[in-house]
């Protein structure tokens, strides 16, 4: 095998990491459209590789030589790879690969004539040029060993079949599909389905038929329509109408089978489809206790906002019998911290994925806050502005209980003798880190204030310290200050 690939390659030494799309922009002189179509076939090409059995190299004409390189490879599942080594980023020139050559100048699909022996091993090399409105823009080669492939049967035959069809698909430029779907695809070895030019079921692969069972069909399904067995023929149907790959899902209690319907394409006619089946059943439960899951830590959220809550309304009462104008304040203050830490409960309660939008929270705080103080048309202003993302309850609630501190400050201390003005919390988020301004028009805080003597910029600096982030205030006319902190991914 290795003394096969030193005949036929030339590898290339630099080795740089780009995108497929990018590699082909650089290599050919092919358009972003005619690329994209490359990408778009080499997303959905393991179905190629499986149903024959053969590795998958797809070759990109050369921009200034005569030459052509291999852009991506594909081993297949259901065989041997005779590609053990990476071959992408290798050269071939056209006397070395001459079927590749030929399917690229006369667009057709070429077999090579006798299989080549290798090793003793004979191996099987097709060429598939690939079509992108009207024109050849690369070739695919399919080469695979009949030896190691298992003995032919109906499967391999099926298998073989639908190959063709696809090979023939990409030379027309009717495969890959107008859209295709991205991420996981099912595989041909999850279960397999041909149906006819009208939508009838000609074969099913051991696991196919098998899924079918499970969703409770009993009777004999060769030679009938999926409709004719209760499954709802709408997939198959569609898919062979419009020429366009369709997705379904049937669903008998607890299985559910997800079948990725493939139109097959000659001459501009829907002669047939396969569909790939694959029981999906046990990724359906794992999503419902997950969305079961995340409803349960709402309703956690909830119940302890109500808890915290109930706690501030107890100070509250018992702030009202007290006599000390300091034991007040003290009970009010404690109130309003407790309520910012409601609040952000209740935004958790209310978004799913267990994160909150701290802008969100921040606009409840300036109403909880502005509700709190006494302020008969103080004409103070307060605004919100930006955003932070989503955050958790454990970034959230420090940054919740400091913002309320620095509200208070800028409504009781920033505007004496009741001139107006305006305070901003303005939120903004790097990749790693969240900022955090409160900033007001106000007098300004005096230099001489002790900060250690008070409560409020103590407790903000303890939390943000805890976090690991910083805290800086600026006062020349009005007040900024600025919490950094750094997000743990
Ligand atoms: N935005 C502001 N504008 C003017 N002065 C402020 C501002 N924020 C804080 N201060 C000053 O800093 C002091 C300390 O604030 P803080 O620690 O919250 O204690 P308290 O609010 O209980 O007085 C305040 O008493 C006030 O003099
Ligand atoms: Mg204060």
């Amino acid at each position: 095998m290795s003394e096969r690939i030193a005949i036929r390659i030339r590898r290339c030494d630099t080795k740089r990491v780009s995108t497929l799309v990018e590699r082909i922009r650089e290599v050919s002189d092919l358009s972003a459209g005619e690329a994209e179509h490359l990408r778009m076939l080499c997303s959905s090409w393991q179905v190629l590789a499986d149903l024959s059995f053969s590795d998958l190299l797809l070759y990109v004409p050369s921009r200034d030589e005569d030459e052509y390189e291999v852009c991506a490879q594909l081993r297949p599942f259901t065989s041997q790879t005779l590609y053990p080594h990476d071959m992408v980023r290798t050269k071939v020139t056209q006397p070395e690969q001459p079927i590749v050559e030929r399917a690229y100048r006369e667009g057709r699909v070429w077999a090579q004539e006798d299989p080549v022996l290798v090793d003793g091993v004979p191996i099987r090399m097709d060429a598939v040029p690939v079509r992108f409105r009207g024109k050849v823009i690369a070739v695919v080669t399919k080469e695979g060993s009949p030896a190691t492939s298992r003995r032919p049967g109906r499967l391999e035959q099926v298998y073989l079949d639908a190959a063709e069809h696809f090979s023939e698909m990409i030379a027309e430029g009717s495969y890959p599909y107008p859209e295709m779907p991205t991420g996981d695809w099912p595989r041909v070895g999850d279960g397999l389905l041909r149906f006819d030019d009208s939508g009838r079921l000609s074969w099913a692969s051991p696991n196919a038929l098998s899924s079918i069972r499970r969703l409770g069909v009993k009777q004999n399904i060769l030679g009938r329509y999926l409709a004719e067995m209760g499954l709802g023929g709408a997939p198959v149907r569609e898919a062979l109408e419009s020429q366009r790959l369709f997705d379904g899902e049937f669903v008998r209690g607890d299985n559910y089978v997800l079948l990725r319907v493939l139109p097959l394409i000659a001459g501009g006619r829907s002669v047939g489809a396969i569909a790939l089946a694959r029981d999906v059943s046990e990724i359906r439960q794992k999503e419902r206790v997950i969305s079961g899951k995340d409803a349960l830590i709402r309703e956690i959220h909830h119940r302890v906002k109500n808890n915290l809550q109930t706690i501030a309304s107890l100070l509250r009462l018992q702030g009202r019998r007290l006599q000390s104008d300091e034991a007040k304040a003290a009970l009010e203050e404690s109130v309003l911290r407790i309520g910012s830490i409601a609040l952000v409960h209740e935004t958790l309660s209310e978004q799913p994925g267990d994160v909150a939008e701290f802008g969100d929270v921040a606009r409840r705080i300036t109403h909880m806050v502005s509700e709190g103080l006494v302020l008969p048309d103080s004409g103070v202003e307060i605004k919100v502005a930006g955003s932070t993302g989503p955050l958790g309850a454990d970034v959230a609630t420090p940054l919740a209980v400091s913002v309320t501190e620095l509200l208070q400050n800028a409504l009781e201390h920033a505007f004496p003798n009741d001139v107006g003005g305006t305070i901003g919390v303005e939120l903004d988020r790097t990749p790693d880190h969240v900022s955090i301004v409160v900033w007001d028009d106000g007098v300004g805080m005096s230099p001489t204030v002790e900060e250690g003597a008070r409560l409020g910029l103590q407790i903000v600096r303890s939390l943000v310290q805890e976090m690991g982030g910083t805290f800086d205030i600026t006062s020349d006319s009005g007040t900024r200050v600025e919490l950094r902190v750094p997000l743990r991914t």
